[in-house]
């Protein structure tokens, strides 16, 4: 079984202590009422949902108010993209940038590493530890694929210092950032500016809606550099004309009936994350926000491992070594940790630490 496989078993699976699979519980979201999100969309707006339409979308307007409603950011419609999630805008990413190299950091979200492979791009795996040098040494041009805010695997987050030298060196370097926003929302303290705040002109910004509403929407607005926006279009021409005008007059709906607030229906999805920051606080394990974290075992965490607790413990835990090329991570799980409430997270944490220490 390849790694695809395995992690879209998991996102099906029934497994009771479900560690592995990065979906969002839509039963602690507010019942979204889909008919209703299009009556309020089609009567403020006059396009033509179920005709093609123009291939950056039409709901860009939109997408700049909420860009400024939540981040404080102006951003000009015309450089706006609508695209079927963040994925799409990922792959527009790698085809506009397969000729120049593309990096990421080590642990990676296999949606960047495996789509720089199928364009044919080159590809480079920065460890964690040595960001900012090997930055320093991308070819003029490069792009540098992060998730700035939660990351998926390993949670983490960037400090505004953090932040700031990145966009430095992209600057200095003629570097681009994707900044893929997906985790932003999930946030239980108060939100670090953006990359995209510190640079417009450098930073491809991605904001999906797959985590705070439905994934089922496939829409992201994505932010781009006045001089990347023809590229970007090009491309997506190319790969799927237009994103669905159907999912985007529901988003479009939606946000103006949530007057543009894209945070403020999560209380309940919140209060469950808070909780589980609790628990993984005895555990030692760091977590602000997101759907996920590392545990760091005493034990290799193979894919067999995995199998093994999986069927005799009922967990699903996906190993570090799935989203890295370093032994370093031999004996860390990323555990996604908004499925399961504060009592079953408890539970199935000891029963792998009691199993497996
Ligand atoms: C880091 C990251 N980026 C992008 C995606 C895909 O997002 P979308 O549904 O918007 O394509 C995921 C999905 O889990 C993810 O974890």
């Amino acid at each position: 079984m390849n790694r695809i496989e395995y992690l879209n078993n998991l996102a099906q699976s029934n497994v009771q202590f479900n560690l592995g699979a990065g979906t969002p519980p839509l039963e602690l979201y507010p019942t979204f009422d889909i008919n209703n999100y299009l009556e309020i969309f089609k009567s403020n707006n006059s396009s033509d949902v179920l005709n093609y339409h123009k291939t950056s979308g039409i709901i860009p307007e939109l997408a700049s108010e909420t860009l400024k409603l939540n981040e404080g950011i102006n951003c000009p419609s015309a450089e706006i993209i609508l695209t079927n999630g963040t994925q799409e805008a990922i792959a527009l990413a790698c085809n506009v940038f397969r000729n120049k190299t593309i990096a990421c950091l080590d642990p990676y979200y296999p949606g960047i590493v495996d789509t720089v492979r199928m364009v044919g791009g080159k590809l480079k795996i920065i460890p964690e530890d040595r960001m900012f040098e090997e930055l320093e040494k991308l070819e003029s041009g490069s792009l540098f694929y992060i998730c700035a805010d939660f990351s998926n695997p390993t949670g983490k987050t960037l400090t505004i210092d953090q932040r700031k030298e990145i966009i430095t060196i992209a600057e200095r370097r003629n570097l681009y950032v994707f900044d893929d926003a997906t985790y932003r929302e999930l946030n239980l303290l108060e939100k670090v500016n953006t990359l995209y705040s510190i640079n417009q002109e450098r930073v491809i910004h991605s904001m999906s809606f797959s985590k705070i509403l439905s994934p089922g929407l496939r829409t992201a607005f994505v932010f781009l550099p006045k001089l990347l926006t023809s590229k970007f279009l090009a491309a997506k021409a190319n790969l799927s004309i237009n994103s669905s005008g159907i999912t985007q007059a529901i988003v479009g709906g939606w946000l103006l009936e949530n007057n543009f607030q894209i945070n403020n229906h999560l209380p309940l999805l919140k209060s469950r994350l808070k909780k589980n920051q609790s628990v993984l606080n005895d555990y030692d394990c760091i977590y602000s926000g997101g759907f996920f974290t590392t545990l760091n075992l005493n034990i290799k965490t193979s894919f067999d491992w995995c199998q093994e607790i999986l069927q005799d413990k009922n967990i699903a835990v996906c190993p570090m070594r799935m989203f890295s090329e370093s032994k370093s991570y031999e004996k860390s799980i990323r555990i996604a940790i908004a499925n399961l409430n504060e009592i079953d997270l408890r539970k199935s944490i000891e029963l792998i630490f009691k199993e497996h220490q």
